[in-house]
This record gives C-alpha cells, sequence and structure tokens, in this order.
C-alpha cells in the first residue's frame, strides 16, 4: 500500500502530538508536587464533633521531632483554633472538618487550599522552613458571613515555640493561722522532657523548685503558704514557669468566731 508522503508526515505529527499532551497532563499531575486531597483522612460525624477523638480538642499537637499535627474545625464563619502556631522547620499534617456546612481552608501563599465537607477530614501535610504569617481564608462562599471567616497561621522561630501550659490553683482567701497551698500545674504539649523552674513570688519572698515535666505529661508544684507569717491583708502572688505568668491575690482574714476551726482553704481555685 502506497501511503503519501504528506500523509505519512501528518500521521508523525499527530502521534508526535498526543504523545506530547499525554506526557504534559502526566507531569502536571505528578511533576510539581501537587497532591488532590483524597478522602484517606476519613470521616467524622458533624454531630458527634464534640465527642470526637481528634476533633474534641482542636488544635496543635506534636508527634516527635519536628513533625506536628494540627486539628481545625470550620463552622458559619470561623475558625477553631482561630490563629496557629508551629515553629519554623517543621512539617504539619492538617486535618480539617466543617461543623455545618461546606467551607474551605486555604493558607494563602502556600499550596494548602482544600475544600471542608461536613462529615469529611481533608488531610493535607505541608513544610514550613522560614518564620512568616499566612493569612487563612475560606474560599468556598458559606453564607453573608463568608468573607468574615478568615484565621491566621504563625510559623515562629523555632527557638520560640513551646507547648507549655501554666494553671495556678490558689485560694481566694485564707483565715488567718491557717496553712495553705499555692499549687502550679505546668503541663507540656511537647514529646521531649521539659526541665524549667517554678517560681512563686508573695510578699517579695521568692521561693523556687526545680521540675523535669515529661513528654506529654503535666507536674505539680504545691507551695505550702504559712499565713500566720504573712500576717492580715492582701498579699499578691506570681508564679512563673517557662516564661509563662499568672498571678492573683490572697487574702488573709482574721479567724470569725463562729468559726475557730474555719476551713479557710476556701480553694475555689480561681487563679
Ligand atoms: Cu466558610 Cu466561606
Amino acid at each position: 500500500m502506497n501511503i503519501h508522503t504528506y500523509e505519512k508526515a501528518w500521521l508523525v505529527a499527530a502521534m508526535v502530538l498526543i504523545v506530547g499532551f499525554i506526557a504534559t497532563i502526566t507531569y502536571g499531575a505528578v511533576g510539581p508536587g501537587i497532591a488532590m486531597i483524597d478522602d484517606d483522612g476519613g470521616t467524622v460525624d458533624p454531630d458527634e464533633i464534640n465527642d470526637h477523638e481528634r476533633f474534641s480538642d482542636p488544635g496543635v499537637d506534636h508527634v516527635g521531632g519536628n513533625e506536628y499535627e494540627v486539628t481545625v474545625i470550620a463552622q458559619a464563619w470561623l475558625y477553631t483554633p482561630e490563629e496557629i502556631e508551629v515553629p519554623a522547620g517543621s512539617e504539619v499534617t492538617f486535618y480539617v472538618t466543617s461543623r455545618d456546612v461546606t467551607h474551605s481552608f486555604s493558607v494563602v501563599g502556600t499550596n494548602v487550599n482544600t475544600m471542608v465537607i461536613p462529615g469529611q477530614v481533608s488531610e493535607m501535610t505541608v513544610q514550613f522552613d522560614e518564620p512568616g504569617e499566612y493569612g487563612v481564608l475560606c474560599n468556598e462562599y458559606c453564607g453573608e458571613g463568608h468573607h468574615t471567616m478568615e484565621g491566621l497561621l504563625t510559623v515562629v522561630p523555632e527557638d520560640e515555640f513551646d507547648l507549655t501550659e501554666l494553671s495556678v490553683d490558689a485560694p481566694r482567701e485564707v483565715e488567718a493561722g491557717n496553712e495553705t497551698t499555692i499549687t502550679a500545674n505546668v503541663s507540656n504539649g511537647m514529646q521531649d522532657d521539659l526541665e524549667t523552674t517554678v517560681t512563686l513570688e508573695i510578699d517579695g519572698e521568692t521561693r523556687e523548685e526545680e521540675i523535669t515535666v515529661p513528654g506529654d505529661g503535666s507536674e505539680e508544684v504545691a507551695f505550702a503558704v504559712d499565713t500566720a507569717a504573712l500576717g492580715e491583708g492582701e498579699h499578691d502572688w506570681t508564679v512563673t514557669a517557662d516564661g509563662y505568668e499568672e498571678s492573683g491575690t490572697l487574702s488573709v482574714v482574721s479567724a470569725t468566731d463562729g468559726d475557730e476551726n474555719g476551713a479557710g482553704d476556701g480553694g475555689d481555685g480561681d487563679a
């Protein structure tokens, strides 16, 4: 069979074009490292979010090394948490779901841009190398407050980042002569041990205790306070640990007649 030279040329050109198109599409899909969000993240019942293992406690979790997990709930018209902080040099996996309607979770200036669908968990991993601030926006129209739906992601220098929390349990009022305690609880959300000094300052007197808080754990320090030594009146106290501070005032009142055994340690936990 004789095929005309021009026809052969067109056949070859058409083949080259087809192969070229397929190569372009294949490169576009896998080459630049753009991953589509799939349903690997799993599902969650939107009505049971508050009892869900992950979504009942949204926020930043340290997995180990430089790996973190950030859990976010989208709802009309806010993200929980609204502000996210992660360290530079971290690899962050986001888990996002919606409480109500379809939203999106888009971290401006990165390739994080996913739909957030009620019942579905969107999961994606991003590397944050440099400190910086990124806006978080909703790109899916979700009602009249859509344009106000935003959050903030801050990548802080590695040495400024921790997951320490300090809470203090101290009585508001205690009767003179009774002993009482001011208790500091330091919790450490990182997987590594935290060595820190817990300091109580009351009436200008400073007391310190060195503690090691295990990874993903907490440690309590109870400072015994002698109200007889303090005397009646208002006494300001400050507790510090790992750069965090809590303060309050302890009132030492005179023992009332009718209540001599006075359980003065009200311990209402008001820090
Ligand atoms: Cu949420 Cu738009």
